[in-house]
């Protein structure tokens, strides 16, 4: 029984045809001795009619269907009779009158249901364990599809640009820079070990001085992180590195790409060129690196407003060199206890001694600190938060990154509490793209007393500010640039440094890495930087964030055929596993287990 037709083909043109189909039984229901079954495939499903008393040889095997079972059949196609006829269906006018019917497989009854809505009331540790069934869900297969859509958009439209597809290592060196690795053992070289690939960041700069000029690789990377929604120890990134390009060159050209991406995906034109947000400003008026631009609450700043208050919390913060932010959550002054003691410790949990607050209710300002301010005071906060019945403030006092993490963490937290309230709504779909630019190249280190690479180290500074790598490395601005959608870093890369001597200077001078340290790491680097190497900068991008985000998901889990949990578990395959000892012995490994009670 070859399958002629698929299960979302047949529609009224077909009619009196004789066809063949085959998949998986979606839904049975007997009604008075006829049995309907709605058979699915990969594309849709199909309407079976089997008639037992007509054909005994179908009756018998008909008793043995259940949900999910694998069947072929070969039938007529008839018209559906009047009134049952669904609209909704690409196949709903037909169905199909079998005439043979073949079993492949009886399935065992799933642990759960397979339908969207059923699927979603379940853990997802229950759906990770059985994969193979969650992926047979309409929404877990659409997903799939807009995965394949998005990675075929992408290589097109850079083969379109000449831009070339160049695979690089997956097992590299250790570079502890970065975040952590995941380590290789060498078998043949005892005690030596391979790094699984962070990113194809040295690799790509190395292809640009071999002379490619425009490469990219849709790259597996590995990190071995603290997963969150938005991170997987294995994810994959749209990897980009060009020669000869300026920061403009690489905004334009992935304008370009996301602009093509959510036409070719969902149908839809997405502005261009992007707002360009200077880092700085963004913390500023969001309090965070990757601003949702899809809502308002921006932050506000008093510093100087409150430099001399009576309000000793607040003066002593300014004089100490800190600020005072205050963000108007409008209309959430109908805040429970229990969801103001939630901000209040999310806000310690970033390092706030408190959240100081103004309630506007009854026409009063009810809040624990506002007997310590002056009627300027007051006049000030009313015209610069534009005060009215029902706002709540709350105020960060802090040095200035961490007052504005905090509300911009606590602005996050408020549009979630006013849209439950019905009173802010933020649709999935509304796409507010921007570049964030101008990141400081260094930032330091409280607890190690020195200077970190913001992005990386191969970032390359603003020109004109270059000259302040020996005075005032904070000072430096980085030609770094990061994409944003709706609160979500989608990609960033650089303009990187093309001098060796640069490159060592900001190694061993800046960043105090040790000169021995810079030679064994990154020394065949420097190496081929002195045979000709071309300027050039480039981006990468996480392919599963902008997938999950064209898919309206908030985890990247949906949008990985095989994610590994919150803890780092294949729950399907069962990994990660113990070795053998004879395994262990042939990679010259020891291991040394934590004490457990
Ligand atoms: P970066 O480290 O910013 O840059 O990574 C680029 C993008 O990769 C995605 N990403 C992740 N996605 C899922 N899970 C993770 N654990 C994860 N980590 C990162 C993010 C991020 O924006 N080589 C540089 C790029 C360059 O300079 O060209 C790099 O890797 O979407
Ligand atoms: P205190 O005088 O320490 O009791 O603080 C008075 C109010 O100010 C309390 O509501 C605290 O939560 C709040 N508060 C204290 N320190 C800060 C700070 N650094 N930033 C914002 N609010 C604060």
């Amino acid at each position: 029984m070859k399958r002629t037709h698929h299960c979302a083909q047949l529609t009224s043109a077909n009619l009196g045809a004789t066809v063949s189909l085959a998949g998986w039984v979606d839904t049975i229901r007997d009604q008075g001795g006829i049995i309907f079954l709605d058979l699915r495939d990969r594309r849709g499903v199909t309407q079976i009619k089997l008639e037992p008393h007509t054909n005994a040889n179908l009756g018998d095997q008909v008793k043995l269907l259940k949900p999910e079972s694998v069947i072929g059949i070969t039938g007529t196609v008839v018209a559906r009779p009047e009134g049952t006829v669904n609209a909704a269906l690409p196949t709903g006018a037909v169905e199909v009158e079998a005439a043979a019917l073949e079993i492949h497989n009886i399935s065992d009854t799933p642990p759960f249901p397979l339908d969207d809505a059923g699927g979603d009331k379940v853990n997802e540790d229950l759906r990770l364990t059985y994969r193979y069934l969650d992926l047979r869900r309409p929404k877990m297969r659409k997903n799939l599809l807009v995965r394949h859509r998005a990675s075929k958009s992408i290589r097109d439209y850079f083969d379109a640009q000449e831009f070339i597809e160049v695979e690089t290592p997956a097992l590299f060196k250790s570079t502890p820079e970065g975040a952590r690795e995941y380590l290789v053992p060498s078998r043949i070289h005892p005690g030596h070990f391979y790094a699984l690939s962070q990113s194809p960041q040295q690799f790509k700069q190395i292809l640009m001085v071999a002379g490619v000029e425009k490469y990219f690789q849709i790259a597996r990377c590995f990190r071995d992180e603290d997963l969150r929604a938005d991170r997987q120890m294995e994810f994959t990134q749209v990897d980009v590195e060009a020669s000869f390009v300026t920061r403009e060159d690489i905004y334009a050209l992935f304008e370009g790409m996301l602009k093509k991406l959510w036409k070719d995906v969902l149908g839809t034109d997405i502005p261009t060129p992007f707002l360009r947000l200077p880092f700085a400003e963004a913390m500023n008026r969001f309090g965070v690196d990757k601003p949702d631009l899809r809502f308002g609450l921006e932050l506000a700043d008093f510093t100087e407003t409150f430099r001399t208050s009576g309000f000793k919390v607040f003066a002593a913060t300014v004089a100490g060199g800190g600020v005072i932010k205050a963000l108007n959550a409008k209309g959430l002054a109908d805040l429970t206890q229990g969801e103001l003691k939630n901000l209040e410790d999310i806000a310690k949990s970033l390092g706030a001694k408190g959240l100081a607050f103004i309630k506007v209710e009854g026409g009063e300002w009810k809040s624990p600190i506002v007997k310590f301010f002056s009627p300027g005071e007051k006049a000030a906060l009313t015209a610069a938060l534009g005060l009215a019945e029902g706002d709540m403030v709350f105020f960060a006092a802090a040095p200035w990154e961490k007052a504005c993490a905090i509300l911009g963490r606590i602005r996050l937290e408020a549009a979630v509490l006013l849209q439950k309230r019905g009173k802010l709504t933020i649709r999935h779909d509304d796409w507010r793209f921007l570049w964030v630019v101008d990141f400081p190249l260094m930032s330091h280190d409280e607890a190690e007393n020195r200077y970190v690479a913001t992005h990386h180290p191969f970032t390359a500074p603003v020109a004109e500010d270059a000259a302040l790598l020996d005075s005032d490395p904070k000072k430096v601005r980085g030609q770094h640039y990061d994409v944003v959608l709706n609160g979500m870093e989608l990609g960033g890369g650089s303009i990187r440094i093309h001098q060796p001597a640069l490159q060592k200077k900001v190694f061993e001078e800046v960043l105090k890495i040790p000169a021995d340290v810079v030679e064994s790491r990154f020394g065949y680097m420097l190496k081929a930087f002195t045979y000709g190497a071309p300027p050039h900068g480039g981006i990468a991008f996480g392919l599963d964030r902008m997938c999950a985000l064209l898919c309206g998901t908030t985890s990247i889990r949906d949008v990985i055929a095989f994610p590994k949990t919150q803890k780092g578990q294949d729950l399907m395959a069962q990994s990660p596993t113990p070795v053998t000892p004879r395994q262990l012995k042939e990679l010259h490994i020891a291991t040394v287990l934590p004490a457990t009670d």
